[in-house]
């Protein structure tokens, strides 16, 4: 059994939550793109990890964690992670692998991606600075260096000075501070014996584990509205975060996947900038954002908030083949006297599917509601659909049926227990 879960949406629509809750059924958790720029929450034994890197199943005892070689890595930030999860007691050793072919987030990706935000001024994207886009870039142009480089420390230390004096250049035309090269390499040489014990080719594991049938859980990072192709470019993220970036960032046939998940929020989030067309300013605003806790994983930055778009989560579950729902956060919908949904983009008097939209047209575009009645109970300790008060389940049902995916697992707490299947 092969399972996907992705984001729907703009991100931080759960996906850690569930990809924990899926991984009790596991063999494999996987990443397979992205980097550090994601983050997700596991909320277990009380604990609250805010994984970056690491797969969110890894929790789980009988899981294997895989870094795929589509995940681009900031070692600091991973050994980081590892050692946190171990001083919580769980020993990742034999327990996590990591892709020689994925590639380094340097130094200078980090501050390449710095000065690029603070050259565009008033129009800056709001990235979450950890170096994706500069490292995504440098990995088409044959500038990228990969864990495999890291394995010789001659072969790195030649390529890194090469790449570092080159983008010194490039920051002292941004007018910003060179990075240090003798002190980064320094940083390496620690950094290098530290992550070599993890390196494992993670195409021979996982071709393996297909062939003998064992469970593996993909798990997407992002959402798709930042998806590099089907975003409102370039208010986007670096990678591919649709089905198929499984081929290329973990190197599994698309066809081999049985499950396809979809995770919507039951409304909208987004941190960075960029148009989102049901974004809601004012008091219902403040109030999802304060009950959600609507703060970046990775930045802290106070999420945008508005209602659940169901074009463009329709789009996501079309491009990616989903099979399967599951809904979160949608506790936070209590008490609200009024709940909208958009069904249909109308610009200029007509109506325009989401592929048709850039930003431009995301930005102007009239987003026609259906408005449903709130619930005003707390619902998080429900366990069975049919105890759900009948507003919620009228609302869960519009969306399950504008989707046309069958509806699984409605999440209504942080916590790895508060859900309930469908
Ligand atoms: P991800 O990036 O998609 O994994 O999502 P994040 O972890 O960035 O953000 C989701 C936030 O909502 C985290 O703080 C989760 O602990 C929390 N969360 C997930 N599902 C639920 C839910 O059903 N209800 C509530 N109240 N919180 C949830
Ligand atoms: P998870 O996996 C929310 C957004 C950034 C910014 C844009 C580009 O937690 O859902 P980048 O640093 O990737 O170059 O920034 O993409 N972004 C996310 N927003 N959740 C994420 O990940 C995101 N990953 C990237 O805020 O708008
Ligand atoms: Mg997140």
């Amino acid at each position: 059994m092969i399972e996907f879960v992705f984001g729907s949406q703009w991100g931080d629509e759960g996906k850690g939550k569930i990809v924990d809750l899926l991984a009790a059924n596991a063999d494999f958790a996987v990443r397979f793109h992205g980097g550090n720029n994601a983050g997700h929450t596991v909320i277990s034994g009380g604990k609250k990890f805010p994984f970056h890197l690491l797969p969110s199943g890894i929790l789980n005892k009988h899981v294997i964690g895989i870094i795929a070689n589509g995940v681009i890595l900031d070692l600091e930030v991973l050994l980081s992670e590892i050692k946190s999860v171990e001083n919580a007691g769980f020993i990742l050793k034999n327990k996590l692998l990591v892709s020689p072919r994925c590639h380094i987030i340097m130094p200078y990706h980090k501050a390449l991606d710095e000065a690029y935000e603070n050259a565009r001024g008033k129009n800056k994207l709001g990235t979450t600075r950890r170096g994706i886009g500069p490292t995504f870039s440098d990995k088409v142009s044959y500038n990228g260096i990969r864990i495999y480089e890291l394995l010789s420390e001659h072969d790195f230390e030649e390529k890194f000075i090469f790449q570092a004096l080159i983008k010194n250049k490039i920051l002292k035309l941004f007018g910003v501070k060179p990075i240090s090269i003798n002190k980064e390499l320094a940083k390496f040489k620690d950094l290098r014996k530290k992550i070599l014990p993890y390196v494992k080719d993670t195409y021979e594991v996982l071709s393996k584990a297909i062939k003998d049938n064992k469970r593996i859980l993909l798990e997407g990072a992002h959402g798709v509205m930042l998806d590099i192709d089907w975003s409102p470019y370039p208010y986007s993220t670096g990678s591919n975060v649709i089905t198929g970036a499984i081929n290329n960032g973990a190197g599994i046939p698309v066809q081999k996947i049985d499950r396809v998940w979809a995770v919507v929020k039951a409304y909208t989030s987004r941190v960075g900038g960029g148009p989102v067309p049901t974004e809601l300013h004012g008091e219902i605003a403040d109030r999802i954002r304060t009950v959600g806790q609507e703060y970046g994983t990775t930045t802290g930055r106070p999420r945008r908030i508005g209602w659940l778009d169901l074009v463009a989560t329709k789009f996501s579950c079309e491009v990616t083949g989903s099979n399967r729902l599951a809904i979160t956060k949608l506790d936070i919908l209590s008490g609200l006297t009024q709940i909208k949904v958009c069904v249909a983009y109308e610009l200029n008097g007509k109506k325009i599917p989401y592929s048709a939209c850039g930003y431009n047209e995301l930005a102007d575009l009239k987003p026609v509601y259906k408005v449903f009645k709130g619930w005003s109970e707390d619902i998080r300790n429900i366990k069975k659909f049919a105890d759900l008060p009948k507003n919620c389940q009228a609302y869960l049902r519009f969306i399950e049926s504008t989707l046309k995916v069958p509806l699984a697992i409605v999440s209504n707490g942080p916590e790895r227990e508060s859900y309930l299947k469908v």
